[in-house]
């Protein structure tokens, strides 16, 4: 695993994250989640999602299931990059209306179907897709060991996973200036955005708290996953997991 681990002291506060109050705060912030992430990530938010979608080297023909699906940005990539079909989960109502606006807009309904359900018991038979992934969801659920394994049931056997999630770089030149960003200004424009005191005060903190890198990717060995590998981008600000159920 080409992976590195946390560096002591990076995390701070571990947030609630109780489940209504996940779904309440994205219910909250829906109708500005996809500005945010354009103005938070400079646009890299697409890049990564392309990524995670060319990871999986679908063919056409597959049965994809995207957890904490939000506004389904990585639905709606998947079908125009090989997935045949995909169905969207996630717990927010609001975040899947705003994703259903756009699924329609695509004109990809008979393709996507959003569906409302928890990460930690997905509403999905057993062993029934080719494919899954999360997007940036994954540090919001509470028991994310719990979700790896929801993951690794209904996947089919060969099935690949690819997740996207925040990491804390650790480059001496880059790490100390991600902090500061992440710190100072990103919760700063978040909430003059989203108009939404505490979504931008949680989010450094549950980045700051995430078990990624080596850490994550035991979670994923552990849930039954093999050929696991945690890629970093962004020198670590984001990682790409990838794994396969054999
Ligand atoms: C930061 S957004 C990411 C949305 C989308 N995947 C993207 O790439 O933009 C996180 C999403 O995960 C959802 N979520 C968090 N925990 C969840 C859970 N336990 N079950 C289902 N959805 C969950 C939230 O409602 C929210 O829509």
């Amino acid at each position: 695993m080409s992976v590195e681990t946390r560096a002591p002291g990076t995390g701070n506060r571990e947030p609630d994250k109780t489940p209504s109050k996940i779904a309440g705060m994205f219910d909250a912030i829906a109708g500005r989640y996809d500005l945010l992430n354009t103005v938070l990530s400079g646009g890299l938010d697409r890049y990564w999602r392309r990524l995670a979608i060319a990871s999986l080297n679908l063919s056409g023909k597959e049965r994809l299931l995207d957890v904490c699906t939000g506004t389904a940005d990585v639905a709606i990539g998947a079908t125009r990059h090989g997935a045949a079909r995909v169905v969207g989960i996630d717990f927010s109502g609001a975040m899947l209306t705003h994703g259903l606006d756009k699924v329609k807009k695509g004109r990809l309904a008979a393709r996507i179907q959003l569906v409302r359900g928890d990460a930690t018991n997905l509403p999905v038979a057993d062993a029934s897709v080719h494919a899954a992934t999360i997007a940036f969801g994954i540090r919001n659920v509470m028991q994310p060991e719990a979700a790896c394994r929801e993951l690794l049931r209904v996947l089919n056997p060969g099935g690949r996973i690819a997740i996207l999630e925040f990491g804390t770089p650790s480059s001496k030149l880059f790490g100390p200036v991600y902090q500061w960003y992440s710190r100072n200004i990103l919760p700063r424009i978040g909430r003059a955005v989203s108009r939404h005191e505490a979504a931008y005060t949680y989010l450094p903190e549950s980045i700051g708290t995430f078990a990624y890198g080596e850490e994550f990717a035991k979670h994923l060995a552990t849930a039954g996953f093999s050929q696991v590998e945690a890629r970093p981008l962004m020198f670590g600000a984001v990682y790409l997991y990838t794994g396969r159920k054999t």
